[in-house]
């Protein structure tokens, strides 16, 4: 038995930090000014800085983000190509512009989908048009392929935008993921890499973009935080000020924060090396958010009874990515009716995905990887 629980989750703030929001909070409150403020504007640029896009929006959440990268895409209408393997909110954007989803399979090195697949689906093609891709970087993984996928698509005149919800700090050949593709939107759900409790953010390069994309979490105000002319049909999808002042905080730490993470992931993966276990390596990325390690399980073992073993051991796992694909949910039940993708349907029951966080010490590292070679 180790000694305190090793959980799936962690918040990383410490007391000072906890302490600088306190000040900072009792200063936007004094102020006045609750939404649009200096802390939005201040978050926006550094981490427009910290991905190396000309533009980053803060949102509310991720999900409002997807839609409005949808929405300058002008995908509705469309058809858009998406991962079944992926969280609901990715599919449901697509559906909630009114565009038409194709899902594609994944392949279970990466467990993204393969350039093949994207291929395959832009040769088989759809109607209404395919438009383009929404890509995800399921656990922070940036597919070795994905750079030629987005020049295939570019080629074939299709747009990639990039679901970075789980990849805040992932990098291939020197570029960030957020400014891989044509648009990206980060989630920062509590449970993400970094948290504005709840939150997201767009990044892009385009300076028109820029300026419908702050329209439409706007209500369609373009040019302008307020008054009264209405030109986009956007939402209300701001952040709010104090949300800002802890995306600041968490955004400062973040290269701490996935420097620990890395770290944990080598400890953690070491022995799997040795005892040949699979799982999906970030071993060709600059550097990985380490959101999530999907170890896929051997024949005959099944994830219930893996975690219940670790659980024994005061090892708890979080969720994996994802149990149950997109094209298996009951509310996508009209989504590629009767279309199978086998790949999805075998590996999303068969992973898991051990507790990998900012929190944890080198020993909870070690103890979770050999617990791991031997109940697997
Ligand atoms: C892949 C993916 N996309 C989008 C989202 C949506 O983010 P949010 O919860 O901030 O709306 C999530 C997380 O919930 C996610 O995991």
């Amino acid at each position: 038995m180790t000694k305190s629980p090793i959980k799936p989750f962690y918040f990383d703030v410490t007391e000072e930090e906890i302490d600088f929001f306190a000040e900072a909070s009792k200063t936007v409150l004094k102020s006045g000014r609750l939404i649009l403020g200096e802390n939005t504007a201040e978050f926006e640029k550094a981490f427009a800085e910290y991905v190396g896009v000309k533009h980053a929006i803060a949102v509310n959440t991720g999900s409002s983000g997807l839609e409005i990268i949808l929405r300058l895409k002008k995908a509705e209408g469309t058809t858009v190509l998406v991962p079944t393997n992926t969280n609901f909110a990715t599919v449901a954007a697509v559906l909630r512009v009114g565009g038409v989803v194709q899902y594609l399979d994944m392949d279970e090195n990466t467990f993204a989908p393969s350039l093949q697949m994207v291929k395959d689906a832009v040769e088989k093609g759809s109607n209404p048009a395919i438009s383009g891709v929404l890509w995800v970087h399921i656990g922070g993984v940036i597919s070795p392929e994905f750079p030629e996928i987005v020049q295939y698509c570019h080629d074939h005149g299709l747009f990639v935008l990039e679901d970075t919800a789980h990849a805040h700090g992932s990098q291939i050949n020197g570029v960030q993921a957020g400014n891989l593709g044509d648009g990206a939107a980060f989630s920062f759900f509590p449970t993400k890499i970094m948290t504005t409790f709840e939150g997201g953010m767009i990044t892009l390069n385009d300076d028109e973009e820029d300026y419908i994309a702050r329209s439409l979490r706007n209500q369609g105000k373009r040019g302008m935080d307020f008054g009264g002319l209405h030109t986009d049909f956007g939402n209300s999808t701001r952040i709010s000020e104090v949300h800002a002042v802890l995306g600041r905080i968490q955004l400062a730490k973040l290269p701490q924060m996935i420097a620990r993470r890395q770290r944990c992931y080598e400890l953690i993966t070491a022995p799997l090396r040795e005892a040949g276990i699979k799982f999906v390596s970030t071993d060709h990325m600059d550097h990985a958010s380490q959101y999530k390690l999907m170890i896929l399980l051997p024949e005959g073992k099944t994830a219930k009874e893996v975690k219940a073993a670790l659980a024994e051991e005061d090892i708890f796992l979080g969720g994996t990515v994802y149990e149950i694909p997109c094209h298996l949910q009951p509310v996508f039940e009209g989504v590629c009716k009767g279309e199978s993708f086998p790949n999805a349907e075998y590996w999303c029951p068969r992973h898991i995905c051990p507790p990998l966080t900012s929190g944890m010490t080198d020993e909870e590292a070690k103890i979770v990887g050999d617990a791991l070679v031997r109940h697997l």
